[in-house]
């Protein structure tokens, strides 16, 4: 499997805390992997240098062999990093449609007027939503803000499918959801390799991670403690043990 992301020598302080330290993390084409650790192990931090959300202080990043400098999340879309967030970069007064699109709407009419195609954008809205699964017939011009947790889960999603992003990061995606919406997003993490995607799961449900995942990369205090778990081969309290530091 060739590499899609190499991430090599990531390290990040904030003044005393040292949140990661000289981490290396590996994602393979149409490789799935669940990222674990602790409260505070430096998950999250890792994962936004990758989406550009905040700067590293030392280390490099390479997609496909060459070296990218990625320093804005626009910089990680453009180069096909979708992150989704529990609450992720929605905006709640706009609607389904406008959050699809978001920076890369459809114009009609001269380009210098700037109008954006609202039928365009409802048309391919409507069907992302079927596509992910909400059953419910919801105008695209709803706000954000009156959809539950999970319906806006889903709207963040599909604007991954769309743009057809190559590697799709999902941080605690499945917080707060009910059963049915946590099925939705582990039946979509499962499936994002079929359709040739890649993927970072992160999850505190270990068994959720176990059921989604190709190869398990443990954090703990900011270092890369395991990075070629197997969870086929390996059992949740082995995992557990890594994850604390317990192992015998
Ligand atoms: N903006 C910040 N300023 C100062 N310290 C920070 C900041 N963001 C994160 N940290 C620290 O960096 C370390 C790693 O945090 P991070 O959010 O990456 O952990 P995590 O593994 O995602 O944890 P959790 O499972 O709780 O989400 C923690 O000690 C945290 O307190
Ligand atoms: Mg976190």
């Amino acid at each position: 499997m060739g590499a899609l992301i190499q991430m090599q020598g990531i390290s990040k302080s904030y003044g005393p805390v040292h949140a990661l330290e000289e981490v290396d993390l590996t994602v393979g084409e149409r490789e799935i992997i669940g990222l674990l650790g602790d409260n505070g192990a430096g998950k999250s931090t890792l994962i936004k240098i990758l989406s550009g959300a905040i700067p590293t202080s030392s280390g490099t990043i390479a997609i496909r062999g060459e070296r990218v400098s990625i320093n804005s999340t626009s910089d990680a879309i453009s180069q096909g990093i979708e992150t989704i967030y529990q609450d992720s970069a929605l905006v709640p007064e706009l609607s389904i449609a406008r959050n699809l699109f978001l920076g890369r709407e459809p114009l009609k009419g001269p380009a210098f007027l700037g109008w954006m195609d609202q039928g365009a954008m409802s048309e391919v809205a409507r069907s992302l939503l079927k596509e992910v699964g909400i059953e419910k017939d919801i105008p695209p011009t709803t706000p954000i803000g009156s959809l539950s947790g999970g319906e806006r889960q889903s709207v963040a999603i599909a604007r991954a499918m769309y743009f057809d992003s190559e590697l799709i990061i999902l941080d605690e995606p499945t917080n707060n959801l009910g059963v049915a919406e946590t099925q939705g997003v582990l039946r979509f993490v499962r499936n994002a390799r079929d359709s040739g995607h890649s993927c970072i799961f992160i999850a505190h449900n270990i068994h959720h991670v176990f059921q989604v995942v190709d190869r398990i990369v443990v954090l703990r205090h900011g270092r890369v403690v395991a990075d070629d778990i197997d969870p086929e081969q390996t059992s949740v309290e082995e995992v557990e043990r890594i994850i604390t530091g317990m192992e015998g």
